[in-house]
Formats: C-alpha cells, structure tokens, sequence
C-alpha cells in the first residue's frame, strides 16, 4: 500500500465516482490501457480486487468502497490543506478548479483571462462539460466553483445569477419564417428540431418552454454540441434554441437568423454555485466578487 501513489488514488476514485473506465480516462486525459493498468497496480497493493464486473455493468467490492472512502478523505484533506496555505500566502498563489457547462465556454475563458491577469499567481483550472456532468461534480465536491444556466433543485447549494443568459430560436437565413413577426410557438413546434444532447441545460430549457404549451418538439436531429447544432441549421436541417452567447463570436456571416418567436428569447440567467457549507478559499471568493462585476466587465447586462 504504501507504494501506491496519488495518481493510483486519483484513477480509482474518478472511475469509482463515475462507474466507468472509460469516462475516467477521458475525464483524467489518460488511454484506457493506462487506466488499467494504474488499477492493477493498485489492488495488487491493495491484495484484493477493487471492481467486480456483473454483466455490463461493474461494481466496487467491499475493499473498493472501503479505498473510495478513503480516497476522498484524502483529497479533501489535501484540497484543505491547500486552501489553508493560499490563504496565509494572501492572493499571490492558489488553486481555483472551476467547472461549468458547455454553453458557459464561449465566455468563462475570458472571464477567466481577465482575471489571471489581475492575479499572474493564481493557477486556474476549468472543466467543461455538460449540465448532468457538472452537476456530478458539484455533488461529489470536486472543485471550487461551478456555473451553470440554472441552480439544481437536487443539492442544497448557494447560488447567484451574475449574467444574462437568454435563449433564442435560430433558423438558416433563407427559412420562410425569417421576416415573420411574433411566430406562435406552435407553429416553430411543426418545424424539424435541432436538439443538444440529453443531460443539457439548454435542451431542458428548451423542451420545458414547449412542455408547458402543451406541445412536442418534432425532433429530427441530437447533436452533441452547439458548434454542431449552428452547422445543422446553416445546412437547412432544421430550426433549433440556443443561448445567444453562442452566437457571440460568430462574424455575421448572414448564414443564420433568430426568429422572432412568442415567448422568446427565454430570459435565463448564469450562476455560479457551489455546495452550501462549503467553505470557499481566498482565491474563490476573490473570484466570486470579480464574477458578480462580471456584466459590465463583459458589457452586458447581469439581471
Ligand atoms: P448546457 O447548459 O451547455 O449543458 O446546455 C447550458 C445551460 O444550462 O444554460
């Protein structure tokens, strides 16, 4: 055991949270063969299997759960350890781990440039992922903040909306509602839909806002991403609802309109969050009052 290393830790502890190998090495940015190997390593030391694997789906023995507690009392002693130090170090050194959802992408990193250049010590490091994700890590405590389109109602977390973030319809250029004025959601409903992945914040908002008129998206395509999602629409594949952010750094290449639809834009908001109790590092709460100047920094309106 006492060879094991952290890293050996870090694998075991993403795959035991996420219940996969796969989804470990894609989260950790490793190969699936050094995955596997760090975990043979591991429960060699250990002198018991770690996993039992029945049918598809893979469990931890009682040695796995035993190690998984203690991996995460580990972690969060040293993510202690950590803040405790930055903070006697004042705001010159420090870790923040930021998550946010995949829509967040197109203006988290520039939020995130402006301030490591007010504070150069500062050690940023950003997950993206989508909504589902980010909230398996809000819940498993694995970073310091998180944003996202909308506070979860399943953990008890504290939240604030610091930005505006509304929803709109998108459509090639060309489509026959372009030029129209208030399009009755029913009739965008009979349009083929462009829909984000399930587990994503904008699709939830979405089929919700239908959901409540009674009416079912007639959808014709689930794309992983909004990149993916604006090159379906320019290819005349259907219509489809997006945060305008997205559409932020896009030149206007006249390839695309936002209709004008009842209802619309759906006004959302950002928020950042993290898990009520949860005592926030200097670094965080640093971060925290720069978000909440985050409007005008970015010359739009917060609420
Ligand atoms: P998404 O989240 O990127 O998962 O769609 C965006 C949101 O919640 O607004």
């Amino acid at each position: 055991m006492r060879h094991s290393t952290l890293r050996q830790f870090e694998v075991f502890e993403a795959i035991a949270r996420l219940g996969s190998f796969t989804r470990a090495a894609e989260e950790l940015y490793l190969t699936q063969p050094t995955v596997s190997m760090q975990i043979k390593k591991l429960a060699e030391a250990v002198g018991l299997p770690l996993f039992e694997q029945v049918g598809k789906k893979m469990y931890l023995t009682d040695a796995g759960r035993e190690l998984h507690q203690t991996c995460r009392g580990i972690f969060e002693h040293l993510a202690h350890f950590e803040m405790v130090t930055s903070d006697m170090k004042g705001l010159k050194t420090g870790k923040l781990r930021l998550a946010v959802v995949t829509t967040a992408k197109y203006f988290a990193p520039r939020l995130l440039g402006m301030f490591c250049q007010q504070y150069p010590g500062v050690e940023v490091s950003l997950k993206v992922s989508n909504r589902e994700r980010v909230l398996e890590r809000l819940a498993g405590n694995q970073d310091d903040l998180y944003i996202l389109g909308q506070p979860p109602e399943e953990v008890d977390v504290v939240a604030e909306a610091f930005l505006e973030n509304p929803l709109v319809v998108l459509a090639p250029a060309q489509h026959v509602l372009a030029h129209k004025k208030k399009i009755p959601l029913k009739r965008i409903a009979e349009e083929p839909f462009l829909l984000r992945e399930s587990g994503s914040g904008t699709r939830i908002a979405t089929e919700r806002v239908f959901a409540e008129q009674g009416l079912k998206l007639k959808m014709r395509m689930e794309l992983g991403s909004n990149e993916a999602i604006k090159q379906a629409v320019i290819g005349g594949l259907g219509v489809s609802v997006l945060s305008s952010q997205t559409l932020a750094l896009d030149a206007p290449s006249g390839q695309f309109v936002i209709l004008d639809v009842q209802g619309f834009p759906i006004h959302r908001h950002w928020y950042f969050a993290y898990p009520a109790g949860k005592q926030l590092s200097i670094v965080a709460r640093t971060f925290v009052d720069y978000l909440r100047q985050a409007s005008s920094l970015m010359g739009v309106p917060a609420h």
